[in-house]
C-alpha cells in the first residue's frame, strides 16, 4: 500500500503508467454511472476514475466521502477532449483507476474545506486540524517556515549564534501583564513566563557572544487585537559594540533579502522618519507611508481666532490643530462624512470640522463648511495657503488635546484612504527613530516609550533635570503602517541603569531584587551593546497578506486569549493544587 507518486507529480509524462496515489478525497463527484474524485496530498491534487466495470472496486468508491484517506492504483491516462482543467498542475490527465483502499474514514466534516469563508472563526479553531488542511492555511504555514530558514541561513552568514534563553523565569518588564507559574519547590513563589528574552539578551553580551538571535517565544497578558496573540514569537537579534546606524543597516538588508528570496518583492528604500516627524505629518508612530495623506499643524494661525473649538487649543501647549487635506475630497458623500464625524468621536474627538473647496478663486463663496462663518478673513486667508488647496479638495480638522487629535486623525487618514482607493504602492517600509525617552502616562507618571533598558542620549545630570526632553537611540522598523520591530541602543552602565529605573520610580532595592542579574553583569565588564526584535508572526502575517495573526500561526488563541482546540485554559486537579500550595479564594470550589 505504498504509494509511488505524490498528486502533483502525476503529470502528462507518467501516461500509459501503472502508478499508485494516497491522499484525501477532496472533493467526490458521482457522474451517472462514473465516481470521480479529486485526491490531494500535501502539495497537490490528482483526478482519479472509479468505472463501474469493476464491481468490487466500484462499492467501495461509492462509500467513500470527503476527507477519507484512501489509498488508489490505476493507469494514468490523458483526460478525455474538451475535460482538461488548465488550472491545475495535474489538469491534463487522470487516474483511471484498478485498486481502491480506504485507508481511515472521515466523519462528515463540520464545514467544506473548500467553502471556508462562510465558516465562523470559532469553528475553524476548534476544527482546527481540518482548517489546517485547506491550502491557504498550508501555504502560510509554508512561508513561515520558508522565512524562519531564509532568516536563519542569513543570520549565521553574518556570524550570528543561536542561543536559546529560559522559559520559567522572572518578569521582564515590556509592559505587559505577566503569565505567572507557580513553583512546586518553592511555596508561594512563581517563575514568570518572558514577555522578551530582552534581560537574557543583553546578558549574552556581557557573556562576550557579540551576535546572538534566536527566535524566541513571548507571553503577553494584553488585550488582544487582530496583531496581537498572548504567545507570539520574536525573531530575537542582539550586537556588541553596535551602534544604531549598524542595527539598522543589518535589519534593512535582512527583511530586504528575505522579501526577494522568498516572495520576489524588492522592497526598495527604507526612509528614516524621526518620531516627532511621525507624529506631527501622520498622528501616530507607525505610519502606513503608501498612504499619501498626510496631517498640517495649523495651530498658530488660530491663536486669535474668535472660533473658541480652535482658539482654546491653539493656546493651550498640550493640544494642537492639525489639518488634513484629502485631493479630490468632493468624492466623499455627506453621508461619509457624518459617520466619520461618529468615527473619531469614538477616539475622542468631539467633532471633525471641514473645508469643502469647490472654486478656490471665488473666496468664501467658492467654499463650503460649517466652520468658516466663525472664522476671520485674514485667518481664513493665511490657513488656505498654507494648505495650498485646489479645486475638489476636502480639508478635516482635529484640534484638542494631542493624543486625541493625533490619534483620530491617524485612525481616518487610514479609513479615508481605504474609501477613496488612495495607496500607492503596495510595500512602503520605514524606519521611526529618535524616540523620546519617556512619555507621562494617565496617572502623570513617568513611562519609558520602549523599555527601560535603553540608553538616554544625554548624561546622567540633563536627564533628572529634564527626563521628557531626553531622546532615545531607539528605532521601530514599520511596514505598511504596522510595527514590524522595534529596538534600542542600551544602557551599559550601572549608574544609569539606576537612574532610569529610579526615575521610573524602581529603587535600587527593587531593582536588585527584579533583575539584579542584570546590573551586576554591566558592573563586570559589559560591551556596549544594541538590538532588535521582529513580531515574526507579524512580518509573516504581512508577507502572506492575512487579515489576522491568527492565520499565520498553527494553533493560536481566541480574543480571550483561550485555545478552542485544546480547550486550554483548563481547571488543574485539587492534588495538583495542594502541591503548589495554592488554594482558591472566592471560587465555587469543593476542598
Ligand atoms: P517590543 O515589545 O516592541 O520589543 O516587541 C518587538 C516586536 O514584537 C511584536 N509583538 C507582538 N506580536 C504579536 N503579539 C504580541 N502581543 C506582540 N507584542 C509585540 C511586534 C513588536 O514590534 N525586547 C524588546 C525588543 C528590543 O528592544 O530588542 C521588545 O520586546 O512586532
Ligand atoms: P460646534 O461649535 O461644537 O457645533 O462645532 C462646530 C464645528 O466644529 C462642527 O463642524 C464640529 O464638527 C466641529 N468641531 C467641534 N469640535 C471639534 C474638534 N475638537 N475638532 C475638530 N472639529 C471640531
Amino acid at each position: 500500500m505504498k504509494r509511488t507518486h505524490k498528486c502533483r507529480e502525476v503529470t502528462r509524462d507518467l501516461i500509459g503508467k501503472e502508478i499508485s496515489v494516497s491522499g484525501w478525497i477532496h472533493r467526490r463527484r458521482d457522474h451517472g454511472g462514473v465516481i470521480f474524485f479529486d485526491l490531494r496530498d500535501e502539495d497537490g491534487l490528482v483526478q482519479v476514475v472509479y468505472n463501474p466495470e469493476s464491481k468490487a472496486m466500484f462499492s467501495l468508491a461509492e462509500t467513500c466521502r470527503n476527507e477519507y484517506v484512501i489509498f488508489s492504483k490505476g493507469e494514468v491516462r490523458e483526460r478525455p477532449e474538451g475535460t482538461a482543467n488548465d488550472n491545475l498542475l495535474t489538469g491534463q490527465v487522470e487516474i483511471i483507476a484498478s485498486d481502491l483502499e480506504i485507508i481511515n474514514s472521515s466523519l462528515p466534516t463540520p464545514f467544506q474545506l473548500d467553502e471556508y469563508a462562510s465558516v465562523g472563526e470559532e469553528t475553524r479553531l476548534k476544527y482546527r486540524f481540518l482548517d489546517l488542511r485547506r491550502s491557504e492555511m498550508q501555504d502560510n504555514l509554508r512561508l513561515r517556515s520558508k522565512v524562519s530558514t531564509a532568516l536563519r541561513s542569513h543570520l549565521d552568514k553574518e556570524n550570528f549564534v543561536e542561543i536559546e534563553t529560559p522559559l520559567l523565569t522572572k518578569a521582564t518588564p515590556e509592559g505587559a501583564r505577566d503569565y505567572l507559574v507557580p513553583s512546586r519547590t518553592f511555596p508561594g513563589q512563581f517563575f514568570a513566563l518572558p514577555q522578551s528574552p530582552q534581560l537574557f539578551k543583553q546578558t549574552l553580551m556581557a557573556s562576550g557572544f557579540e551576535k546572538y538571535f534566536q527566535f524566541a517565544k513571548c507571553f503577553r497578558d494584553e488585550d488582544l487585537r487582530a496583531d496581537r496573540q498572548p504567545e507570539f514569537t520574536q525573531l530575537d537579534i542582539e550586537v556588541s559594540f553596535a551602534d544604531s546606524e549598524e542595527v539598522i543597516n543589518l535589519i534593512t538588508e535582512m527583511i530586504r533579502r528575505v522579501f526577494k528570496e522568498t516572495l520576489s518583492i524588492d522592497l526598495g528604500e527604507f526612509p528614516k522618519i524621526s518620531y516627532h516627524e511621525a507624529i506631527e505629518k501622520y498622528g501616530i508612530d507607525k505610519p502606513d507611508l503608501r498612504n499619501p495623506l498626510q496631517l498640517v499643524e495649523v495651530k498658530e494661525i488660530f491663536k486669535d481666532c474668535e472660533f473658541k473649538v480652535f482658539s482654546e487649543p491653539a493656546n493651550d501647549k498640550d493640544s494642537r490643530i492639525a489639518a488634513m487635506k484629502v485631493p479630490n475630497g468632493k468624492l466623499l458623500t455627506r453621508k461619509q462624512i457624518d459617520d466619520y464625524t461618529d468615527y473619531v468621536g469614538t477616539y475622542g474627538a468631539k467633532g471633525l470640522a471641514y473645508i469643502r473647496i469647490d472654486d478656490p478663486t471665488k473666496g468664501r463663496e467658492g467654499l463650503q463648511s460649517p466652520i468658516i462663518k466663525f472664522i476671520e478673513d485674514p485667518i481664513l486667508e493665511s490657513l488656505l495657503s498654507i494648505l495650498e488647496v485646489k479645486e475638489g479638495d476636502i480639508v478635516f480638522f482635529g484640534a484638542g488635546k494631542n493624543n486625541i487629535v493625533n490619534d483620530s486623525l491617524a485612525a481616518l487618514r487610514d479609513l479615508v484612504a481605504k474609501d477613496l482607493d488612495l495607496l500607492t504602492c503596495d510595500w512602503a517600509p520605514c524606519w521611526v527613530v529618535d524616540f523620546p525617552m519617556f512619555e507621562k502616562n494617565k496617572n502623570g507618571d513617568l513611562t519609558p516609550l520602549h523599555h527601560p533598558f535603553t540608553a538616554p542620549n544625554c548624561s546622567i545630570e540633563e536627564l533628572i533635570k529634564d527626563p521628557l526632553a531626553a531622546l532615545t537611540d531607539a528605532y521601530d522598523v514599520v511596514l505598511n503602517g504596522t510595527e514590524l520591530g522595534g529596538g534600542s541602543v542600551r544602557i551599559h552602565d550601572k549608574e544609569m541603569q539606576q537612574t532610569v529605573l529610579n526615575l521610573l520610580r524602581i529603587s535600587n532595592d527593587e531593582a536588585e531584587e527584579k533583575f539584579g542579574f542584570l546590573i551586576s553583569a554591566l558592573q563586570y565588564g559589559c560591551p556596549p551593546h544594541a538590538g532588535l526584535a521582529i513580531g515574526f508572526d507579524r512580518m509573516i502575517m504581512l508577507m502572506t497578506g492575512s487579515e489576522s495573526i491568527r492565520d499565520v500561526i498553527a494553533f493560536p488563541k481566541t480574543q480571550t486569549a483561550s485555545c478552542l482546540l485544546t480547550e486550554a485554559p483548563g481547571e488543574a486537579a485539587l492534588d495538583q493544587l495542594e502541591e503548589l500550595h495554592i488554594r482558591f479564594h472566592g471560587l465555587d470550589k469543593e476542598e
